[in-house]
């Protein structure tokens, strides 16, 4: 992680702070940065004169909540470098990860004449990033991405990594591949009109990094949720940083996904075995992070009933997922009738494997490690301590 100084050029509009990281991510050849710091949107394009010289249209794709909040200021940004800006805007869900959509989407880029030296700018939550970000890979073979994400979850992990997807029906994020960024801009300004629940959502990404790989982090997290929940901006940069930083390394490890089992990106599943099958068993009323959430507290009671952890871990959970205000109470979810739907879904999600399951524990904080077993064997430890 290097520190960068604020950018004159950058600074006509808005005064961008000094604080801006440049955190590196090794995907060799195709290395990459994330640029962290308030106001650092302001220079997108700056950004891609300096690294795409011949671009000539910038294609700014959003979604139909943040292309009003975000989209002019953004735009007014690349004009700014003498680009071009074709505005594309999707509907504002997850429903626009869709075959369709993204069918849709590589036309209107070639309706406004995007060619291949030309650059995609997805500004938008995980939606957007996917959606964008496969429309670039596959549009003439491939064409630059940047990734400007504007929800805290697609801050502190959507945007880094790479991953691109779209959903088929009922299977979530099949249809994808790797197309690393030219640059991702990551600017908590932005954040500043992210409704609440999606705020508290994209928190519980950040402890989970805490919880995987450092323990100052999970704990500094929870130190500042006052602060966090204030949404004191200066604070939750110092603290993307941090979680980004703990992404990047953990992506930079093993950037394509092919690290021997428990050492590489797969520990970044840590609560989303159980967390997923409890989002789809809420029909999608609990979002993404508070069912990670749920899924975390699972991950230690299992650690725990297999003799792996101490039994503090599930109370220091517990208190940190409440400190921010993320949902705690996991056994509703896994005893009476939900509990039956959860343990149906993990059923179908694992019938392929014989119902075993790599799942991801943590012997206490900082110390991941993946687990096989049945997923019969995980409901029964996930269960342990419930009163139904
Ligand atoms: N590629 C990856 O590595 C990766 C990792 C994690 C999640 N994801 C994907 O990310 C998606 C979830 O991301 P998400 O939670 O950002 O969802 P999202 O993109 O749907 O954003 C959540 C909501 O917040 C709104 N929003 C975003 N930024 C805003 C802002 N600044 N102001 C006001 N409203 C704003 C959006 O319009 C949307 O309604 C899922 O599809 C998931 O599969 C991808």
């Amino acid at each position: 992680m290097s520190e960068r100084g604020p950018n004159p050029a950058g600074s006509r509009k808005r005064p961008i702070k000094p604080l801006a990281l440049d955190v590196r991510v090794p995907a060799q050849p195709l290395d990459y940065s994330v640029l962290i710091g308030r106001g650092v949107i302001e220079r997108v394009g700056e950004e891609i004169r300096q690294r795409h010289g011949g671009a000539a249209t910038v294609a700014l794709v959003s979604d139909s909540n943040v292309a009003p909040l975000h989209g002019a200021a953004v735009r007014a940004a690349l004009e700014r470098s003498g680009l071009q800006v074709a505005p594309m805007t999707v509907p504002a869900g997850e429903a626009s990860k869709s075959a369709a959509a993204l069918l849709e989407l590589t036309e209107q880029l070639l309706r406004a004449g995007i060619g291949r030296r030309d650059v995609v700018v997805a500004l938008g939550g995980g939606v957007i990033g996917d959606l964008a970000g496969l429309a670039a890979a596959l549009y003439m073979r491939g064409i630059p991405v940047v990734q400007c994400p504007t929800s805290l979850l697609a801050q502190v992990d959507a945007s880094v990594g790479g991953k691109v997807a779209i959903d088929l029906p009922g299977a979530k994020n099949l249809l994808g591949v790797f197309h690393f960024p030219s640059v991702v801009l990551v600017d908590p300004d932005l954040l500043a009109t992210l409704p609440e629940r999606e705020f508290c959502a994209g928190l519980a990404e950040m402890l989970k990094h805490g919880a995987l790989f450092s323990p100052e982090h999970f704990r500094e997290v929870v130190e500042a949720a006052d602060a966090i929940h204030a949404r004191d901006f200066d604070t939750i940069a110092r603290l993307l940083a941090t979680s980004v930083g703990l992404k990047a390394a953990c992506v930079g490890r093993d950037p394509w996904e092919q690290a021997e089992a428990g050492k590489g990106r797969v520990l970044l599943n840590l609560g989303h075995t159980l967390g997923h099958a409890i989002e789809v068993a809420s029909s999608y009323q609990l979002v993404h992070g508070e069912a990670v959430a749920l899924g975390m507290r699972a991950a230690a009671r299992v650690a725990i009933g297999r003799g792996l952890a101490a039994p503090e871990l599930e109370a220091t959970i517990v208190a940190a997922l409440a400190r921010l205000r993320l949902p705690t109470d996991l056994d509703v979810w896994l005893t009476g009738d939900l509990g039956d739907a959860v343990e149906r879904l993990l059923a179908h999600d694992k019938k392929r494997s014989g119902g075993q399951v790599s799942y991801v524990v943590i012997a206490r904080l900082g110390e991941p490690s993946v687990i096989s077993l049945h997923f019969r064997e995980l409901m029964a430890l996930a269960r342990q301590g419930t009163t139904a």
